[in-house]
C-alpha cells in the first residue's frame, strides 16, 4: 500500500470513529452538542483526506477544481445560512430538504459512474459494479422526490392530509415492474442508458406516489424512513466510487434511520409496510375543512386556571407542537418550578410524536433546563393520569385526542396520552383549530375540560403571574 493510501485509510478510520462516538453522544441532550461537533469534525477530516487523495493522484482537471471549489463554497454557504436562520419549528422541513439533497446527490454519483462505464469494455462491467449503481439510482431517486414532497407537506405548500387518487395502486405496480424489471436487466451487466433512464424516472415517480397518500399523524414514520433511505443511497454511492468513508457514514445513517423508523411506527401502532403501500390514516382527515368543533366547550381565564393549579397536589403538564411554535419553554419551566415550590408533584408527559420531529419536546424542555427526571414517557405516565388533580395541556392536540381509541379516524390506533382520565383538564391553545392530523379533538368537549384560549407564551406568563398574586 502506498503512503498516500495508508494516510487516507487512517484518516477515514479516524472519521468513522468520530461518527460512531458522535452518534453515541447524541443519546443524551446533555452531550448531544458535543456529539454533533465531533461528527462534523470527522466529516471535515474525511472530506480533506478525499480532496488530498484526488489531488495527489492527479484525477482532477483545473476546470474540475473550479467546479469543486464553487460547489463547496455554494453548498457550505447555503448550509450555514439555513442553519443559522432557520426557526426551530421549521427544522423538520429543513431535515427533509437535506434528505432530498443527499439522496439526489447519491443518485447523480451513480449516474455519472454509469456514463463513465459506457466507455469501458463490456466484459469488465460485472454485476458487482452494476448492482450498487442501480440500487443507488433507485434509492436516491425515490428519496429525492419523496423528501421534497414531505418537506412541502410539512411546510404547508402541499396539503398535509392523505392525497389519494384513483388507480394509485395500479400506478405503483407499474412503477415497481419498471424498476424491478429494468434493474434486473441492468444487474446482468447490460449498459443500456435508456433502461437506466426508465428506471430513474419510475423511481422518481414512486417517491411521489409513495408520500402523497401518507398524511397527518403518519408523517413522522415517513420522514424517518426517508432519512434511512438517504443513508442507504449514500452508502451505495460509496460502493460505486470505492470510498469507505462514504460507505460507513451512509451505513450509520441508514441503520440509525431504520431503527428510528421502527420506533416511530411502533409509537404510532402502524406497520411500515402499510404506510409505504399507502392510503393509510384516511378517515376523518379526508374532510378537514372545518376549523371549529361541535359540542359545548367551557372557557376559562388565567385567574380561574390559577386557582385550580395553585391548590393541586399532582399536576401533569402535556406539551405539544404549540409550545414549540410559541417558544414558551422558559415560561412552562418557570410555572413548573413555582408549582413545585408550592409542594405539588409535577411531571411532563412526553408523547413520542409530539411536535414535529423525534425528540422535539425533550430538546425544547432541555433548552429551558427542565430536569430530565420530570420528563416521563407515554407508557410510564399514562397510569398516573387518574391520580392527577390537573392535566395541563399546552399546545398539544392530536397526541391527546381520544378519537384515536375508536375506528374510522385519521389517528385510529395511535396510542395517546390518557389526558381525559385526569380529574381536571386545562387546555392552553389559541383557538379551536385542528392539530396536524386535521381532525376535531373530543377532549375539548369533555365535561372535565376547560379551555384557556391564548398563545402558549402569553397564557403561561399570565397564569404564573395569577398564581403568584393568588398565593401572595
Ligand atoms: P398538533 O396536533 O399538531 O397540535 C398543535 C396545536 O398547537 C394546534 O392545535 C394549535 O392550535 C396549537 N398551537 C399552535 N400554535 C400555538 C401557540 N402559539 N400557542 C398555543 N397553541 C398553539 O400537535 P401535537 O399534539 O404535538 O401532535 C403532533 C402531530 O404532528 C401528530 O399528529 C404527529 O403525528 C405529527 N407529526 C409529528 C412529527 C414528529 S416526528 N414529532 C413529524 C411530523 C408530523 P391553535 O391553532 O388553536 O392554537
Amino acid at each position: 500500500m502506498s503512503t498516500i493510501s495508508t494516510v487516507t485509510s487512517l484518516a477515514y478510520l479516524v472519521a468513522a470513529a468520530s461518527f460512531v462516538i458522535g452518534l453515541h453522544l447524541m443519546n443524551s441532550p446533555a452531550s448531544a452538542r458535543r456529539g454533533s461537533q465531533l461528527s462534523s469534525a470527522g466529516m471535515a477530516i474525511a472530506v480533506a483526506a478525499t480532496i488530498a487523495r484526488i489531488a495527489y493522484d492527479g484525477l482532477i482537471t483545473p476546470t474540475g477544481w473550479a467546479v469543486l471549489g464553487a460547489g463547496t463554497l455554494l453548498g457550505a454557504g447555503v448550509g450555514l445560512r439555513s442553519a443559522y436562520t432557520i426557526k426551530m419549528t421549521a427544522i423538520p422541513q429543513l431535515v427533509s430538504l437535506f434528505n432530498a439533497v443527499g439522496g439526489g446527490a447519491a443518485a447523480l454519483v451513480a449516474i455519472a459512474d454509469f456514463v463513465r462505464l459506457t466507455g469501458v469494455p463490456r466484459a469488465s462491467i460485472v454485476p458487482s459494479v452494476m448492482v450498487p449503481t442501480v440500487l443507488d439510482v433507485v434509492i436516491g431517486a425515490v428519496t429525492f422526490t419523496g423528501s421534497l414532497l414531505a418537506a412541502g407537506k410539512l411546510q404547508g405548500w402541499v396539503p398535509g392530509r392523505p392525497l389519494v387518487f384513483p388507480g394509485v395502486r395500479l400506478v405503483n405496480i407499474l412503477l415497481a415492474v419498471v424498476v424491478l424489471g429494468g434493474g434486473a436487466y441492468l444487474f446482468s451487466g447490460a449498459d443500456n442508458g435508456w433502461v437506466l433512464t426508465a428506471v430513474l424516472l419510475a423511481a422518481l415517480a414512486f417517491g411521489v406516489t409513495m408520500v402523497l397518500p401518507i398524511g397527518g399523524a403518519d408523517m413522522p414514520v415517513v420522514i424517518s424512513m426517508l432519512n434511512a433511505l438517504t443513508g442507504t443511497a449514500v452508502a451505495m454511492a460509496g460502493f460505486v466510487i470505492g470510498n469507505s468513508a462514504l460507505i460507513i457514514a451512509g451505513a450509520l445513517v441508514g441503520a440509525s434511520g431504520a431503527i428510528l423508523t421502527k420506533l416511530m411506527a411502533d409509537a404510532m401502532n402502524r406497520s411500515i409496510a402499510n404506510i409505504v403501500v399507502g392510503g393509510f390514516g384516511t378517515g376523518d382527515a379526508l374532510d378537514p375543512g372545518a376549523a371549529a368543533i361541535g359540542g359545548d366547550i367551557r372557557q376559562i381565564g388565567a385567574a380561574d386556571a390559577a386557582i385550580q393549579l395553585a391548590y393541586a397536589s399532582k399536576v401533569i403538564i402535556v406539551p405539544g407542537y404549540g409550545l414549540a411554535a410559541a417558544q414558551a419553554q422558559h415560561e412552562v419551566a418557570q410555572l413548573a418550578v413555582l408549582l413545585q415550590e408550592r409542594g405539588a408533584d409535577v411531571s411532563f408527559a412526553i408523547h413520542p410524536v409530539a411536535g414535529r420531529m423525534p425528540g422535539h419536546m425533550n430538546v425544547l424542555l432541555a433548552e429551558a433546563n427542565v430536569p430530565y427526571t420530570l420528563l416521563k414517557e407515554m407508557d410510564e405516565i399514562n397510569p398516573e393520569f387518574p391520580q392527577a388533580d390537573v392535566a395541563l395541556v399546552i399546545g398539544a392536540n392530536d397526541v391527546t385526542n381520544p378519537a384515536a381509541r375508536r375506528a374510522g379516524t385519521a389517528i385510529s390506533g395511535m396510542p395517546i396520552l390518557d389526558v381525559d382520565r385526569a380529574k381536571h383538564v386545562i387546555v392552553i391553545k389559541r383557538s379551536m383549530g385542528h392539530g396536524y392530523a386535521g381532525i376535531d379533538n373530543e377532549l375539548y368537549t369533555d365535561p372535565k375540560t376547560e379551555m384557556f384560549l391564548a398563545d402558549a407564551k402569553t397564557g403561561l406568563a399570565e397564569l404564573t403571574a395569577a398564581i403568584k398574586t393568588l398565593v401572595g
